[in-house]
């Protein structure tokens, strides 16, 4: 089922998630949830998107850097750890949650992460480049940080004062 995607100025996005305890894995429950997330990820044409941004304050995440052309680059990361970070890169990011808003954000090139999959099984994913960049994005959304973060401050106010706007405007819901 394709959720609602939350908009900045939605609490939960700015609200540090609870980790998934153990014996939710494997449930039709969680693999349901996950699902939802992959149709609602593809509708909008996105490569990344974190449990909070349907409202699921849960540190669980999906990335698939091929935007559903390659099953094999479906990612789902649970309670995930960054464990090593390297090296760096800037490039254009955007969320699904600020949309009509992207900004080049300095990240690490380089990212390996431990997690646990929907059926329990501990992963290790090591990625580059966008892979990492997604990683990285969709981490920070568990701990309630969206990209805005790394901007400038003056980026950053600038963009917030746009989405007021469109807010008033009954465009930002
Ligand atoms: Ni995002």
């Amino acid at each position: 089922m394709v959720r609602k995607i939350r908009l900045y100025g939605d609490p939960v996005l700015e609200t540090p998630c609870a980790p998934i305890p153990e014996e939710e894995l494997g449930t039709p429950e969680l693999k349901q949830l996950v699902d939802d997330m992959f149709e609602t990820m593809y509708q909008a044409k996105g490569v990344g998107l974190a449990a909070p941004q349907i409202g699921e304050a849960k540190r669980l995440f999906i990335v698939d850097c091929s935007a559903g052309e390659e099953p094999e680059e479906r990612i789902v990361l649970i309670n995930p750890e960054i464990l090593e970070t390297k090296g760096e890169q800037v490039g254009e990011e955007g969320c699904l949650s600020i949309p009509g808003f992207r900004d080049n954000v300095r990240r690490p090139y380089r990212v390996k992460a431990r997690a646990w999959t929907p059926d329990g099984e501990v992963i290790e994913v090591e990625g580059e480049e966008l892979l990492a960049r997604a990683i990285l994005h969709e981490n920070d959304h568990l701990n309630g940080v969206l990209f805005l973060k790394h901007l400038s401050t003056l980026k950053r106010e600038m963009i917030k004062r746009k989405i007021k706007a469109l807010r008033k405007k009954g465009e930002w819901d």
